[in-house]
């Protein structure tokens, strides 16, 4: 079994507020058809231009009025119902039997972690071969009203309750860089990732979630090989799945 994370940055165009790229979510598609046919996926999606923004102009991360809060906690949730049934019809399209599933139906958060959690329906989906699809989301919290509940978070629970042999993370870029390869052109991609290897996160683009910084602090407490690749580039997928060199690979260093 395989989880696969359609990173915000790849579905969506996230300097302008709700651009869904309509033929890249095709083309994964049609990769994720032909690993179908022989592999479970599970299915996690980003919230990119559909999330962020939103989640941003709200201050959703710090405690502002809260009926104002309060709607945008409302706004930010539907985005994300929005750009799901879209990636979902999509899916639909190649007769792939994906099954969106609401996060903050699932999990509520304490102190920014999932704390409980109602997921036997997941493995089930898989079980009968479905393709659940979920996503970041905003979510009840116990220590506070809301919070925000990223795809990556998601994904290191489900990667220790699931166990899954790989989990793949669908991103803009070619893999993992030591610096921000859109700031800086002598950027190197990093092929392997350890707790050692140092990484500069300067970001540009707005991430109420911790943005690549808290994507590998996730990938570190998964119980498998993390992938980071390429979502634009055809093939890319399959090379992941079968295990070859392609992207960034965080491998889990037990201390
Ligand atoms: C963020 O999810 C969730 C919200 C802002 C509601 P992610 O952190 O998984 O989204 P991307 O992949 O960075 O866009």
């Amino acid at each position: 079994m395989i989880i696969l994370k359609l990173g915000g940055s790849v579905i969506t165009d996230k300097r302008n507020p709700m651009s869904f790229k309509a033929s890249v979510v095709n083309q994964i598609a049609i990769e994720i058809a032909s690993v179908y046919r022989y592999k479970k996926i599970a299915l996690v999606h980003g919230a990119g231009s559909y999330g962020h923004p939103l989640a941003q102009s709200y201050a959703l991360k710090s405690d502002g009025n809260a009926a104002i809060r309060q709607l945008g906690v409302a706004k930010t949730h539907c985005a994300m119902l929005r750009l799901s049934a879209q990636i979902a019809d999509i899916f639909l399209s190649h007769d792939l039997p994906i099954y969106p599933l609401t996060a903050s139906s699932i999990f509520i958060l304490n102190q920014t972690e999932v704390s409980l959690s109602w997921d036997n329906v997941i493995n089930d989906l898989l079980q009968k071969n479905y393709i659940p699809l979920l996503s970041g989301d905003t979510a009840m919290a116990l220590d506070k009203d809301v919070d925000i509940l990223s795809g990556d978070q998601i994904i290191a629970f489900l990667a220790n309750r699931l166990k899954p042999e790989k989990v793949i993370f669908l991103m803009d870029i070619d893999g993992i860089y030591d610096r921000n390869p859109s700031l800086y052109s002598h950027a190197k991609l990093l092929h392997e990732i350890d707790m050692d290897t140092k990484i500069d996160f300067e970001m540009n683009a707005i991430d109420v979630s911790g943005g690549l910084k808290n994507k590998i602090e996730q990938a570190f407490k998964m119980p498998c090989p993390v992938f980071f690749i390429n979502g634009n580039v055809q093939g890319a997928i399959a090379k992941a799945v079968q295990g070859k060199a392609v992207g960034s690979v965080v491998k889990r260093v037990l201390r």
